[in-house]
């Protein structure tokens, strides 16, 4: 089959989460499967831009409103990522350093959006899927069916949309309806909900199937969706959850170009240690106490507002008898904290504020623990790249996390999980941490279980190939 997968993001060409990371490995995993699956996303002005070498595929022009502009679509030229990725350039929109947070995000995705649809017009023969990922590619769904300009090119061609995040909607005013190429107005419903028009639940209500990043994810959203509960009812004939895996070529910890001190399971316990020296060294932590790391978006879904009085209360709690180490960067007012409780905590507590790819790969190889006690959570990757270097993760049950973390009270457990985003539940399960920190034998023989754990992508991308299957 030849897939073509439209984002946002694709790792390691732009990445703000976990989408980039998905994106960047599930076409690789399809076309180790023997298909063709390719990506088109913006051309950021990323450093992978300018350290590799392209070619120009196609060029075109279409219209955002009354502004009519060029576009340009770019291939890179040696299979580095092991599928073919296009990258279209808008002159004024897309040449941005970031992939999100400008004013104008509506119109830089937007245009994307027509682009793409535009191109795919203008191909010869037809792919047989086009796959899109969450809000920012949500529309071209509709676009292929209702725009009069391309729906008897593309209208047949089935659709798949996987929701990665919905909180996020993309909702835009419907003074903005003239964004989308003239399209059939008798299908204004498809694009509204509650007065505005949502490409999120407009690529719910027009792709030919949709796909949530994990099973227990799914069945939230039909009660915790950001007030799309009653399309996710009447849509669930379509929906499956499908979890995301981890690009195991990526995270290894016996070739991971990021961390110093490569290990396996046989020498994990020496190989830890020594990344868990270079971290306490760095950030004058006591390497003789179990380290537990945070790393991710400081927002409210992943619950960093509750950091700051957790890890005050566990250590006081607890005697101090464990460290934190937390890289993260989101609201200001938690960098705050978080940067602020360095002062009073030395020793025990430290921060890094910002983006780090190496250092987030150390912490992975070097903590003890990972905590992630997210409020939502679709999937979640940390917990599962944790576990593949040794690292226990503590989690609050739900989503993707209670999809992948057994709580190592079961007899099959090999995790701390806990169910309420609160201070309490999390210092509880930090206790609880620590108590089989304690237990050498049993944190050994866990650290080797979760280490053997299978993440790899090679059952998702069968179940995304059968997806595609029953609509083609
Ligand atoms: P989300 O996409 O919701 O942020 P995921 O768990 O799916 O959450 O993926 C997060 C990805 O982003 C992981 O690869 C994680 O290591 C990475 N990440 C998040 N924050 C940072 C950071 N500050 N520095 C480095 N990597 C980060
Ligand atoms: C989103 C979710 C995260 C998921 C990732 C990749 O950003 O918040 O849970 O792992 O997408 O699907």
């Amino acid at each position: 089959m030849e897939i073509i997968h439209v984002s946002a993001e694709c790792y390691p060409v732009a990445k703000a989460g976990g989408l980039g990371d998905v994106v960047g490995a599930l076409p690789k995993y399809q076309n180790d499967l023997g298909h063709t699956a390719k990506v088109v996303m913006p051309m950021y002005r990323t450093k992978f831009l300018y350290d590799n070498e392209w070619e120009v595929t196609h060029k075109g022009s279409a219209h955002l409103g009354m502004w009519w502009f060029e576009y340009t679509i770019i291939k890179e030229k040696t299979n580095k990522l092991g599928f073919d990725l296009y990258l279209l350039d808008i002159n004024g929109l897309l040449d941005r350093e970031k992939v999100y947070g400008y004013d104008d995000d509506t119109e830089r995705f937007t245009a994307f959006q027509v682009s793409v649809v535009d191109w795919l017009s203008s191909w010869k023969h037809k792919p047989d899927v086009v796959h899109v990922h969450d809000h920012h590619t949500a529309l071209i769904p509709f676009m292929m069916k209702y725009c009069y300009q391309y729906q008897y090119l593309l209208e047949g061609i089935p659709t798949v949309l996987t929701i990665h995040n919905a909180q996020y909607h993309g909702a835009m005013g419907w003074d903005k309806s003239h964004y989308i190429p003239h399209w059939d107005g008798w299908r204004w419903g498809l694009l509204d909900w509650q007065d505005t028009i949502n490409p999120l639940a407009c690529g719910i209500k027009c792709a030919s199937k949709v796909t949530t990043v994990s099973w227990s994810y799914l069945e939230e959203l039909r009660y915790m969706s950001n007030g799309l509960e009653a399309l996710f009812e009447y849509e669930k004939g379509k929906c499956t959850g499908i979890l995301n895996g981890i690009d195991t070529k990526v995270w290894d910890p016996e070739t991971d170009s990021y961390i110093e001190d490569h290990y396996t399971i046989e020498d994990a316990e020496k190989g830890k240690a020594a990344n868990k020296k270079i971290l306490c060294d760095t950030f004058r932590l006591d390497p003789s106490k179990p380290l537990v790391v945070f790393i991710g978006r400081l927002v409210g879904e992943k619950a960093a507002d509750l950091l700051p009085a957790a890890i005050g209360d566990s250590l006081h709690h607890i005697n101090g008898r464990m460290t934190f180490l937390i890289l993260g960067s989101g609201e200001p007012s938690v960098e705050y904290q978080l940067q602020r409780m360095t002062n009073g905590l030395s020793g025990y507590y430290n921060a890094q504020i910002g983006y780090n790819e190496k250092l987030s790969h150390t912490m992975y190889a070097g903590a003890d623990f990972l905590l992630m006690p997210s409020r939502v959570e679709p999937c979640g990757l940390n917990q599962m790249y944790a576990m593949r270097y040794g690292t226990v993760p503590i989690v609050r049950s739900t989503g993707g996390l209670r999809d992948t973390v057994i709580d190592y009270g079961d007899p099959q457990g090999y995790g701390v999980s806990f169910y309420n985003a609160s201070v309490g539940d999390i210092t509880h399960a930090v206790y609880r941490a620590v108590e089989l920190y304690d237990d050498q034998p049993r944190m050994a023989s866990i650290r080797k279980h979760i280490m053997e754990l299978d993440f790899s992508w090679n059952k998702s991308t069968q179940q995304y190939i059968s997806v595609y299957e029953s609509i083609s």
